[in-house]
């Protein structure tokens, strides 16, 4: 386990779900994780809750065959992920479940959102669509709904839908302070949702903006957010920090795929040791003020012997 102020329970361990049995198909941009259809995921969560950790944030992967234009996979009945929560929930009883809600993974073209034209975003399709998914994995049993599409107003909207639909107590993780970063290249590999034109410059933020991304987070808390993440992490400690200090809302850093796979890559090559380099990382992101931390290397952690 870690060495200095992290605990077990700062951490919430990301999982990708697809359809179908037995399944595990590891992701080569991800050295260490894998896609895992539901009885392996659960099986996983149940190691991971054995070492500690009873917190999971899922994404789904859409079946190719499934993607349109209005990512409508996302919030049929038969969807991944209100499956995959509902097997969580019936088996595994005390784990939290948070889940992803966006378009990306679902939509042919890849974008977070509904698309009115190359690449302008229909805000108002999107906040519905999103509003659909959110009641989806809420009536599956999700502790945690987590919009990450960054469409305007999307964290008022789905606040308004789940209460009016009897789910007061589902509450919202907003992907406050979401940068168009270059450090999401592997995860688009792993949910296969990297955008086929363009890039998420018109909906995610401008990295250089500090302002805009703290507004961003007093906007969630202001629209009912029950958390606020600020992501990626590590480029951005100085956010997390200043967000600290200004809101008092639980704060949450996402700490990305890129992050997780420089340092499994650097590992592998022999350039640092592993555990003291995600000793290092997560004690920087704690330090800067996160009250918990998603990370991929989350289960690992867990299973390391204490250190003194
Ligand atoms: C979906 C989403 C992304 C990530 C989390 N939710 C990808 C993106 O915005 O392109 C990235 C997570 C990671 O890199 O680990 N919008």
């Amino acid at each position: 386990m870690l060495s200095s102020t992290i605990k077990k329970s700062d951490l919430i361990m990301p999982y990708f779900v697809i359809e179908g049995k037995r399944k595990r198909e590891p992701i080569i941009s991800m050295p260490g994780i894998a896609r895992l259809s539901i009885d392996n995921l659960l099986k996983d969560i149940g190691e991971l809750r054995k070492l500690g950790i009873k917190k999971v944030l899922l994404f789904g992967v859409c079946p190719p065959k499934y993607k349109d234009e209005k990512a409508s996979y996302a919030y049929s009945l038969e969807g991944i992920v209100p499956q995959a929560v509902a097997a969580i929930k019936r088996e595994l009883k005390d784990v939290t479940v948070i889940t992803d809600v966006c378009l990306c993974a679902y939509t042919l073209h890849g974008h977070c959102g509904i698309v009115k034209s190359r690449v302008k975003i229909d805000n108002k399709k999107t906040l519905k669509a999103l509003s659909e998914i959110a009641l989806r994995h809420a009536e599956a049993g999700a502790d945690w709904v987590a919009p990450s599409a960054m469409a305007k107003k999307q964290v008022y909207t789905i606040r308004k839908s789940l209460d009016k639909n009897g789910f007061k107590k589902t509450k919202i993780l907003g992907y406050s302070a979401k940068f168009a970063s270059n450090f999401y290249g592997p995860f688009r590999d792993a949910a296969d949702s990297a955008p086929k034109f363009a890039d998420r410059r018109a909906y995610q933020l401008d990295y250089s903006d500090l302002r805009q991304a703290l507004s961003e987070i007093e906007d969630d808390i202001k629209e009912g957010a029950d958390a606020v993440m600020v992501k990626p992490a590590l480029s951005y400690l100085d956010i997390i920090s200043r967000a600290k200090q200004k809101f008092n809302k639980p704060l949450v850093a996402y700490n990305v795929s890129g992050e997780y796979s420089f340092v499994k890559l650097g590992a592998k090559f022999g350039f640092w040791d592993e555990r003291k380099m995600v000793n290092e990382i997560m004690a920087s992101i704690k330090r800067a003020g996160a009250d918990s931390i998603i990370t991929y290397h989350a289960k690992d952690i867990a299973g390391w012997p204490k250190e003194n």
